[in-house]
Parts: structure tokens; C-alpha cells; sequence
């Protein structure tokens, strides 16, 4: 089973998840800059602490010496929020003041021409150092001032700057999302009406839905089932007329046969019986006949359009039909014949079908052809398929010839029990094989020809 999706779901997700990942990006690179911007703010002011630790440090007689006065100590007392440590070391006396933990950096070759700063852990408390060496006047003596410092200030400042910068994003996607989800709601809005008015409608109604409430990426879809519609409407409308014409055509011989049944009742004996029995019979011939036409015209009528069409050898189809029909021509002393090529000739096509059509032309030349006369049946490959029959009849009048193919159009007068629904039949087969009908006299003096003529396989 197809999982249900959500076109709203969908666009949603479509525009959440590109917007929190770019969101999250921004908010590391805004990490990252703040990192550096605050670094820089407070590595200044470290330093400063460092430079004025390194004014106590007095050389008197070619010798270094540190005075720590309590005011130069008040500048690490100072700061309320933060730990600050330091650490002068001699390169030949070693510790001269400070706290000995204060890290050093850990590169041996430091570029000691300028003040390094560095991370590192004091205390068990991750601090921010900066060492810096001291070359005291007449002395040639180094002297290395480090001071650390815990990062509370720093980490204090990163917050609020990064609050300030992503709370009001945050406001922002979550503004954006509700207008978002809103929006998209009463987008949709229009499609649940028409889905509504739809639903609603009862299953006569075949009306096109109406494209003024659609938006235009909608309408392809509402055009789409319109012509549904419209397709459907007219396939419901020839189908009623079918069931119309054929009520009407079955009436006819249904009330011919209850007058004869009726007839042949007010008799007493069979002798008397019989003329009414035979016109019974006749009644129940045409009536066969009649059932079985229209059966094969709502069959050769696919209603949703595609009928499975598989090769068929038109030659071998078409000799078959004309074994079958030789005894009935002979009937009235017409020679059937059969001209085709000895291989086979496939078309596209439906056997039972095809078979049919030939049989409702050859019933015509058989009926309406010159008794004694010659009836042809041919099969011609080239330049296409082509099936035709041919007979010396006295042919369709020139201005019948576009109601004869009609349902239920007879030509006034015609002989026979017909009930002037073969042509037509021929018609919707044809028509359903793609093939083209063709309907021509033999001669100025009559004759029937149609052609049907084959879509190459
Ligand atoms: N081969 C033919 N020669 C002369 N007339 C024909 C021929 N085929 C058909 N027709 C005419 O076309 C009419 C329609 O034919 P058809 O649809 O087969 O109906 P039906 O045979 O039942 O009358 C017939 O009534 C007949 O007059
Ligand atoms: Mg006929």
C-alpha cells in the first residue's frame, strides 16, 4: 500500500529542514566569530596585567629583583568574576614570584618576540594565559612573565552576545513557522472545497469542475479530469442511445411474435397452426440475429478505451471466413472467391472481432449482390494491409453512402431481415483496429468494394 503523504507535510519539511540547517551553521560560525571577538576584547586586558607586572621587576647593581607593591596586587584581586594567577620566573633563579602552576606554553621554540597567548587548565579550571619575556635593562639576565587567568568573564560574554544573536533568530523561525503552517493551510484551502464539491456531487452529474476557485498548478489536473469527464459523458450518452435504439429494435419483433403466439393459440389443430408457427419461427430468427448484432456492437465498444489487440494472420482469418460462407453464397448461386498472398499477413487486431466484421460485409454481398454473380474476397499486403470484398451487385446509392455505416439504418426497400446494424458494426471495429473503411462502386454500373485498410504491425 502507497504510504499516505501530505502535501503540507511536505512543504513544510521541504522549508524546516534547509532553514534549521543553515540556521545551525550560522550559529557555529557565529560561535567561532564571538570566540574571537571576545578573545581579542579580554587577551587585551590580560596582557595589560601581564605589562604591569613586568614594571616590577627592577634591576640594582647588575641584579634582578621583584617588588610587588599591594597596589600592582590589587589588579588581580580586582576582578570579581574571575581567578587571575601569575608567575615570574628568572631563567637563573628560577621562581621569583607568583604561583607555580601558572602554565607555560608548551612549544619549545616559541616565538618570544612578542606576548603568547594560549589555553590551557589550572586548578583543575580551564584558564586563558599570556607569557611574555622580560629582557630587564642592564641585565643580561630573561625573565618570564605568564599570567592566567579562569575564563568566567569570557564565557559570561559569549552568552550574552550569542543570546542576543540567536534569540531573535529563534523568534523568527518560530514566527515564520506558524505563518508558514498557516499559509500553507489556507493555500490548500481551495483544493478541500473542490474535494468537498466533488464529494457531493451524485453520479449522474458530469458537470466540468469549475476552474475559478483553482490555482494554476491545480488546473492541469482539473482539465485533466474535465476531459475525463467530458469523455465519460459521452460514453454514457452512447451508450443510453444504444440501449434506446436496441429497446426499440427488439420491441418490433417482440410484439410480432405475441401476435403470431396469439394467433396460432385461437387455432385448433396443428395444420391450421403451422403459418402462424413458421412466422413464429421467423420472428425467433430475426430476433436471434438482432440479440447477437447488438451483442457484438456493445462489445466492440470498449468503454475505457483500450482493448488488448495481438497479431492476427489477416489471411488465414480471412480464408477461414470465406470456407464459412461459401455454403450460404451458394445458397443463392454465388461463387465466393478467395485471393491472398500464401504467407502469412500480420495486423494488430482482435480475432473474434475481425472475424465478425468480414462476416457482417460478406452477409451484405451475399444478400444485396447479384444472385448467380461472383463475390471477392482479397487480401492485399501492399502498400498496406488491405482486406476487401467485392460483388456485381446494383451498390449503394452515392447519397447513402454516409448513412449506411449509421445504427439501424436500412436503405428503404432493402430484401432480407436485416436489422441495419452490420455496417456499423464493420464501423466500431474498424475503428477500434485504427484501420480505415472504404466504401467505393465497381463501376458506373454498380458493385460494392470496401476496403479496410490496416495500420502497418
Ligand atoms: N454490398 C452491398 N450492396 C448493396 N447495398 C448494401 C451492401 N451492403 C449494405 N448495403 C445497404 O446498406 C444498408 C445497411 O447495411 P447493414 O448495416 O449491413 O444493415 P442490414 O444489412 O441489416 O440492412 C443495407 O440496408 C443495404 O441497403
Ligand atoms: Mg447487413
Amino acid at each position: 500500500m502507497h504510504k499516505k503523504r501530505s502535501l503540507k507535510t511536505e512543504i513544510l519539511l521541504r522549508l524546516a529542514i534547509p532553514l534549521i540547517f543553515f540556521i545551525s551553521i550560522e550559529s557555529v560560525l557565529s560561535y567561532f566569530v564571538t570566540l574571537h571577538h571576545v578573545n581579542v576584547a579580554y587577551d587585551r586586558w590580560l596582557l595589560d596585567s601581564a605589562r604591569s607586572l613586568a614594571q616590577e621587576i627592577k634591576v640594582r647593581k647588575g641584579k634582578i629583583f621583584v617588588v610587588l607593591p599591594p597596589a600592582a596586587l590589587e589588579i588581580f584581586k580586582w576582578d570579581e568574576s574571575d581567578q587571575t594567577y601569575f608567575k615570574i620566573i628568572s631563567e637563573q633563579k628560577g621562581m621569583m614570584a607568583g604561583d607555580k602552576f601558572v602554565p607555560e606554553p608548551f612549544d619549545m621554540d616559541t616565538d618570544w618576540t612578542r606576548p603568547v597567548f594560549f589555553d590551557n587548565e589550572m586548578y583543575g579550571e580551564p584558564v586563558r594565559v599570556v607569557s611574555m619575556l622580560i629582557a630587564p635593562e642592564h641585565s643580561s639576565e630573561k625573565v618570564f612573565v605568564h599570567v592566567a587567568e579562569t575564563l568566567n568573564k569570557r564565557r559570561n560574554m559569549m552568552l550574552d552576545i550569542l543570546l542576543a544573536d540567536l534569540v531573535p533568530q529563534m523568534v523568527l523561525v518560530f514566527l515564520a513557522g506558524i505563518y508558514l503552517v498557516i499559509g500553507v493551510k489556507r493555500g490548500l484551502q481551495p483544493l478541500h472545497v473542490l474535494a468537498d464539491e466533488i464529494a457531493q456531487r451524485s453520479s449522474r452529474d458530469l458537470r466540468p469542475i469549475p476552474e475559478q476557485h483553482v490555482f494554476l498548478e491545480v488546473r492541469a489536473l482539473t482539465d485533466t479530469i474535465n476531459d475525463l469527464l467530458e469523455r465519460l459523458g459521452s460514453a454514457i450518452a452512447t451508450q443510453q442511445r444504444f440501449i434506446a435504439n436496441a429497446a426499440h429494435q427488439l420491441r418490433t419483433p417482440l410484439a410480432g411474435l405475441k401476435l403470431q403466439v396469439e394467433r396460432a393459440q385461437r387455432e385448433q389443430d396443428l395444420p391450421a397452426m403451422k403459418p402462424a408457427l413458421l412466422q413464429i419461427q421467423g420472428c425467433a430468427d430475426r430476433m436471434s440475429h438482432l440479440t447477437t448484432q447488438l451483442l457484438l456492437l456493445a462489445r466492440s465498444e470498449p468503454i475505457d478505451g483500450d482493448y488488448e489487440l495481438r497479431p492476427v494472420d489477416l489471411c488465414k482469418l480471412a480464408k477461414e471466413t470465406c470456407m464459412d460462407w461459401a455454403p450460404k453464397a451458394l445458397q443463392r448461386h454465388m461463387e465466393l472467391s478467395f485471393e491472398g498472398p500464401e504467407q502469412a499477413l500480420l495486423v494488430r487486431g482482435d480475432e473474434v472481432l475481425l472475424r465478425e466484421l468480414l462476416a457482417n460485409l460478406l452477409d451484405n454481398a451475399i444478400c444485396y449482390g447479384l444472385a448467380k454473380g461472383n463475390i471477392a474476397v482479397k487480401v492485399d499486403p501492399y502498400p498496406l494491409p488491405c482486406l476487401s470484398v467485392e460483388d456485381d451487385g446494383a451498390g449503394i446509392p452515392e447519397l447513402e453512402t454516409g448513412r449506411v455505416f449509421e445504427r439501424f439504418y436500412r436503405i428503404p426497400g432493402s430484401p432480407g431481415d436485416g436489422c441495419g446494424l452490420g455496417l456499423a458494426i464493420v464501423k466500431e471495429i474498424a475503428e477500434l483496429h485504427k484501420a480505415r473503411l472504404e466504401l467505393s462502386r465497381v463501376s458506373a454500373a454498380g458493385g460494392t468494394r470496401i476496403d479496410l485498410i490496416f495500420k502497418p504491425l
